[in-house]
């Protein structure tokens, strides 16, 4: 009998602590202060952010998994964790040179990180918690 090929997601949960600020250099000032308010704040300001990395697949018939968690984690760790955690954002940070750090801008980001590292399955989205209250998602797009 024929097997159904399933497509399934699988999702790694990660985690990191950083700092940043959102100010437009090309602005004054008072221009930041308006749009930003306090995340504008000139010596910066942190948060606690949570990651998932969601990434779909065919199971390997051999496993059963679409990827490897283990694989997925190091890939996570080695090219976003070790690059933003108790980072500065702003300043540390390779992939963001010269970008405003919001989580729209960090998530692409990450994205870019990981997606060329991964194999035999595909990265679906990156979801990125700053706060309790704001996230932001990205599909590739
Ligand atoms: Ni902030």
């Amino acid at each position: 009998m024929e097997q159904k090929k399933r497509l399934l997601y699988i999702t790694r949960k990660e985690h990191f602590n950083a700092a940043h600020k959102l100010y437009n250099p090309n602005w004054s000032d008072e221009q930041n202060e308006a749009v930003f308010g306090k995340c504008a704040n000139r010596n910066w300001h942190g948060h606690n952010f949570d990651l998932y990395v969601t990434v779909k697949g065919y199971p390997d018939p051999e496993t059963g998994f679409i990827i490897d968690l283990k694989v997925l984690k190091t890939i996570i760790e080695e090219h976003v964790i070790e690059k933003l955690d108790h980072r500065n954002i702003n300043m540390d940070v390779d992939f963001m040179q010269g970008k405003m750090a919001s989580i729209e801008n960090i998530a692409v980001g990450i994205w870019d990180q990981i997606e060329p590292h991964l194999e035999g399955c595909q990265l679906h989205s990156i979801k990125l918690w700053e706060t309790r209250n704001n996230y932001v998602e990205y599909f590739g797009e």
